[in-house]
Order: structure tokens, then C-alpha cells, then sequence
């Protein structure tokens, strides 16, 4: 598996005002819009394209564009829809999946309760979204989910990582792409990260 480690200031900067206890709900949800889309377009770097002739008001040319299948954004529920838009900005015709993850609070072990994915997955750039990788059982959860369903082609977005959460993905799988917008200390006793941002599915929804 390559992990990329995102550097641009932006990104840091964006961050930083995420993690803070002050930034309140809708500015959340913007940066993490935000965050999200920087991400994708480093992340999206290595999608194929053809040539194809087009005409322009002065003559005509040969131009790339996007080819194969569209890519298939899957968010991981609930905290990964806050990063579905900022994606979508970036390549609009995309499909959208859905896997729906929660952490048992005592054992932290995901549960799967939902699995939505578009058809051809196995034909598609799949790139999985959740912006917090703490131990990492949801996100190789999440991979062994698209995986059983054919999807082979898979990045991972998430904008704040512990070491930990890194480690274990990348041993239970070493074929896909992670990306992380930046990676922390450690995880606390609940398995929360350090210094982290709290609880990111609370964060962007307004609960509790
Ligand atoms: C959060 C987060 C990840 C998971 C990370 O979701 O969005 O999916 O925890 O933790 P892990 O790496 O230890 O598995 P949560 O289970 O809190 O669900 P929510 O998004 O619905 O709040
Ligand atoms: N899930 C979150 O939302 N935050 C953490 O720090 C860990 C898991």
C-alpha cells in the first residue's frame, strides 16, 4: 500500500481551524468540504484520460479528457458524507456509494448496517471517504466491504490518521492507495485521536 502524506499549506491551515473546539458547525462542514476536495485533486492525479478531437473558436485540436467508467466516490457512514461534496466538485459525473459503519462504543469493532454500491464496481476507480482513521477496524472494514462486492481499484481519503489506524490498514491491506491529510500522536483510551478533532460524525451533524 502507498501512503501519501498531504503537505500543501492550505490543507495544514484548513486543519487547524477544523480541530479547534471553537469552530462550530457550519464552519465544520465547510472545511471539511474543503479539506476534502484538496485531497481529492492530489489524490485523483492518476485517473486516465484519452485524446479526443474537439474544435475550438480558432481551429481544431486534439484533447485529453477523462476515459473508462466514472469514478465511484463511497463515503463511509456518517462522518465520510461531509466530504462527498467537496469530490463531487471536482468530477460531478461520479457515482456514489454508501457503507454504513458504526463503532461499538465498548469493543470499538465496526458494525456493518448498510452497503450500497454502484454496478461495474469492479470497472471503477473507487475512492473511499471518512475523515477520521483512528484504529482502523472501520477502514479495513470498509475495504473488505467493496472488496467482497468486486471493487479492486481503491483509494482511501481521510483527513486526520493515527499511526495505529495507518499500520492496521496497511497490513490487512497492502494493495490500496491511502491518503492523509494529516497524521497524529496516538489514540486516547476510547480509541479517540490525539490531538484529533473530537467525534467528526457529531461534528458535521450538530450532534451529540
Ligand atoms: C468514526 C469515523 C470512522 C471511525 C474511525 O465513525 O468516522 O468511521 O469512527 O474509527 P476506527 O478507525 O477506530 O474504526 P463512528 O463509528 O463514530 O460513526 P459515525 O460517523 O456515524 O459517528
Ligand atoms: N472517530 C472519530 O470521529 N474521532 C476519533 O477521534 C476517532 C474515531
Amino acid at each position: 500500500m502507498s501512503v501519501s502524506y498531504m503537505t500543501h499549506p492550505l490543507i495544514k491551515h484548513k486543519i487547524t481551524l477544523l480541530r479547534k473546539t471553537t469552530t462550530g458547525t457550519g464552519e465544520f462542514r465547510k472545511l471539511i468540504e474543503e479539506i476534502a476536495m484538496m485531497m481529492g485533486y492530489e489524490a485523483l492525479a492518476d485517473l486516465p484520460t484519452t485524446d479526443v478531437e474537439i474544435t475550438t473558436p480558432i481551429e481544431n485540436c486534439v484533447s485529453p479528457v477523462m476515459s473508462g467508467k466514472k469514478p465511484a466516490v463511497v463515503p463511509v457512514l456518517r462522518a465520510g458524507l461531509g466530504m462527498v461534496n467537496g469530490i463531487l466538485a471536482l468530477v460531478p459525473s461520479a457515482k456514489v456509494g454508501h457503507i454504513g459503519l458504526c463503532r461499538d462504543p465498548e469493543t470499538h469493532l465496526p458494525q456493518e448496517y448498510f452497503c450500497k454500491l454502484p454496478e461495474e464496481i469492479d470497472q471503477r476507480q473507487v475512492v473511499i471517504l471518512d475523515p477520521m482513521l483512528a484504529t482502523g477496524g472501520s477502514a479495513v472494514a470498509a475495504v473488505d466491504a467493496i472488496k467482497a462486492r468486486g471493487g479492486r481499484k481503491i483509494k482511501f481519503l481521510c483527513i486526520i490518521a493515527a499511526p495505529e489506524g495507518v499500520s492496521t490498514l496497511m497490513q490487512a491491506h497492502p494493495d490500496i492507495q491511502l491518503y492523509v491529510g494529516c497524521l497524529d500522536r496516538c489514540l486516547n483510551g476510547n480509541a479517540y485521536i490525539c490531538p484529533g478533532l473530537g467525534d467528526a460524525g457529531d461534528r458535521i451533524f450538530g450532534t451529540a
